[in-house]
């Protein structure tokens, strides 16, 4: 298989990896056949994933503004991905001109494609850090650099935590993160779950395997277990809820059964 130039050497393009399977669903060219091939695989089980990838990108995106409007101006986007149309310094810096921004990702192809896509920009820069070591990622350069912890901060945890196995302890990286926090941060949280995916479990089950099977489990929580991470925040109106339903800026953006597969949800820090 030929190594296209934004293909790091570091990485085995024979494995499949999260980053390019999603940003194959976004309809971006950040992938490899192996990766399209799992998400045709995940897709036959669950035709309308790209459909959930699309209103999590919406969410984000209204949350961002919603930040933004709160008088927020930095952001710390961990499990970022590869950028992709409406990333969170475009959106934020549209609405807060000057707004700083951090992203942060584990995968070596998101972390090269934001660094090529933020070439020269001031305002916004790439750490790459796993999202288990909260303490690496606060005392990152870049992380030093652009974002100042004594005044509010959006920590963008958006469509990562369902990445991450109970025995790595998510709740506790969250909890870290969070301590650093100054008061009137937000925490922006999507999360995916089995509750209001609009097929039988034993289906959706199968696009979980495909997950599992390339040793990425997708570990898929209640509302309940999701709204744990919440712990120590007010929830912003209206709550943790399927991602349209956060506050959608008009009509229902969509309506589209699959987009009401998960939770999102913003807390603000007392
Ligand atoms: C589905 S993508 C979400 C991208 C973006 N947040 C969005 O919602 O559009 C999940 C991203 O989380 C990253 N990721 C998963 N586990 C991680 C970890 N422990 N630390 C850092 N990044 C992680 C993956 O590499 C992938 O890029």
């Amino acid at each position: 298989m030929e190594r296209p130039a934004w293909a790091p050497r570091s990485i085995d393009i024979s494995v499949p990896s999260v980053s390019r399977i999603y940003d194959f669903y976004l309809g971006g060219s950040h992938n490899f056949e192996v990766d399209r091939e799992a998400a045709r695989r995940a897709m036959e089980f669950m035709p309308g994933l790209p459909k959930i990838m699309q209103a999590n990108r919406a969410f984000m995106r209204r949350a961002v503004r919603f930040a933004a409007d709160e008088g927020i101006d930095q952001f710390l986007d961990i499990g970022s991905g590869i950028p992709t149309f409406g990333s969170v310094h475009e959106v934020a810096g549209r609405s807060c001109p000057g707004a700083r921004v951090v992203y942060v990702d584990h995968d070596p192809v998101a972390v090269a494609h934001s660094e090529a896509v933020l070439a020269g920009n001031d305002d916004a820069d790439v750490v790459a850090g796993d999202l288990l070591k909260p303490r690496e990622i606060l005392a990152a350069p870049q992380v030093r650099r652009l974002i100042d912890l004594n005044r509010p901060v959006a920590l963008l945890l958006v469509a990562i935590l369902h990445f991450v196995e109970d025995a790595d302890d998510p709740y506790a990286a969250v909890a870290e993160l969070s301590d650093a926090l100054a008061p009137g941060s937000l925490l922006v949280l999507t999360h995916a779950s089995y509750e209001g995916i609009p097929l039988p479990a034993e289906r959706a089950e199968g696009a979980v395997d495909v997950y599992n099977n390339i040793r990425n489990p997708l570990i898929m929580r209640s509302r309940e277990e999701i709204a744990r991470f919440f712990e120590g925040y007010d929830m912003v109106e209206p709550g943790l809820v399927p991602m349209p339903r956060w506050r959608p800026e008009g009509p229902l953006e969509d309506d589209d059964p699959y987009a009401y597969s998960g939770f999102a949800g913003v807390g603000r820090t007392a």
